[in-house]
């Protein structure tokens, strides 16, 4: 019998996705389930963008070129223009979604067996990047009690090894809601020029910032041009997460050329998406405080009801729309399956995603879920009041 590759056998499943057998059987048995794995926002794509693939008069639907079209890169440069962020259209390839992205920039960067170093928990499909790119992550611990608070920035430098060719940062974090400072990226940055790596930035989350505090993009950061590569998205920015449409972002001329070859091979990212894309660039600022403010709501109320829980931990989340909460269970992978099969109030349970795939490190994350806030204020209430009744009756 032919058989699949050592690397195919390696891929982690995705502990988001991983569960959704049990919750379609729930499904179908008449449950109502609660989605607070997967961060799949209910907030409604602008218009705009909707309407500019519907009211398209396309008699083909053509490949684009391999970078995406000129306009639309144009027009992602003046975005970034708005945000302080200056790059001209040539230093953007439009992407298949962010996850092309990463993969065309672990491709781009890194050999077999080269290492990466990333914060963790972090968002859990770098882990398959990682495989796929037969890369090693060597992960730098960030704890729940902290607030997932980065390790001094010293604690990096202690982990490059001659393989080391990039640190890899998601800011605003996913799954714990970081935002890093100015400071904090000025210090990375430092790093990654005495060392001759390249920083990563996924900034899928750049607008998702609460309680005053900005965002401080790699790309805004001088004498960083060789070393910054951005992932962006429009997925959560304008609730467009099936349109599959990303970037990568550099200045570094030679990335970039590299990161085409990738882009050449799989020809052209969609059509019809970026013509979406393009138009979404219009939305108003209004969409985003209107959006900004419904999080910051559902944040506020996540996490207070979190913590009226006994034995619950959760920290604050200062941006995206994710927390990771430590639940007095030992084994999340076990918890979030009997919640899907074995547990409902009347009629109605939760989906969680367990927190041990967003860790590297075995073994860690065990007890915590990561809860994305994508759901209406009630709907949350609702989902931690299951929760609640949920571990009241739970046995390991
Ligand atoms: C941190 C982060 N990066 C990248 C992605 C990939 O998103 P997409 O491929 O939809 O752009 C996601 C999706 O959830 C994410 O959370």
């Amino acid at each position: 019998m032919p058989i699949v590759s050592k690397k195919g056998s390696l891929m982690p499943q995705s502990p988001i996705r991983k569960l959704v057998p049990y919750a379609e059987k729930a499904q179908k048995a008449g449950k109502i389930i609660y989605h607070l794995n997967i961060g799949q926002p209910d907030i409604k794509t602008p218009k705009i963008a909707l309407d500019a693939v519907k009211n398209n008069s396309l008699e083909i639907l053509a490949y684009s070129r391999s970078e995406g079209s000129e306009v639309y890169r144009q027009k992602i440069a003046d975005y970034y223009a708005k945000n302080d962020i200056h790059v001209k259209h040539d230093d953007i390839i439009v992407t298949t979604g962010g996850s092309e992205a990463l993969l065309f920039a672990f491709g781009s960067i890194m050999d077999v067996d080269d290492e990466v170093i990333i914060p963790e928990p972090f968002y859990a499909n770098y882990n398959g990047f990682s495989t796929s790119s037969g890369v090693t992550i060597v992960p730098v611990v960030s704890k729940i009690d902290d607030n997932f608070a980065l390790p001094p920035i010293e604690e990096f430098e202690k982990l490059i090894t001659p393989k080391t060719k990039a640190i890899l940062i998601c800011n605003p974090g996913n799954p714990t809601g970081y935002l890093y400072s100015k400071e904090e990226i000025k210090k990375l940055a430092a790093i990654v020029k005495k060392h001759d790596l390249f920083l990563i930035a996924d900034e899928v989350y750049r607008e998702f910032t609460y309680d005053g505090l900005e965002h401080y993009s790699i790309l805004q950061e001088e004498g960083l041009e060789e070393n910054a590569i951005v992932i962006d998205s429009v997925s959560k920015r304008y609730s467009m997460c099936g349109a599959r449409i990303g970037c990568l972002v550099s200045k570094n001329k030679t990335l970039i050329q590299t990161a085409l070859k990738f882009a050449q091979a799989r020809l052209s990212p969609p059509t019809f998406a970026q013509i979406a894309s393009e138009a979404a660039l219009e939305t108003p600022q209004s969409y985003f405080d209107a959006v900004i403010t419904e999080y910051v709501d559902r944040r506020n109320t996540l996490v207070s009801e979190l913590q009226k829980i006994e034995g619950v931990k959760v920290g604050t989340p200062k941006g995206a729309f994710y927390c990771i909460a430590e639940l007095p269970v030992k084994n999340t992978d076990r918890f979030a399956q009997w919640l899907l099969e074995d547990f409902d109030v009347n009629g109605e349970t939760i989906m969680v995603a367990p927190a041990a795939g967003f860790y590297s490190t075995p073994g860690v994350g065990l007890n915590q879920v990561r809860i994305a806030y994508v759901l209406n204020k009630e709907s949350l209430i609702k989902s931690v009041a299951i929760l609640k009744e949920a571990l009241k009756v739970y046995k390991d």
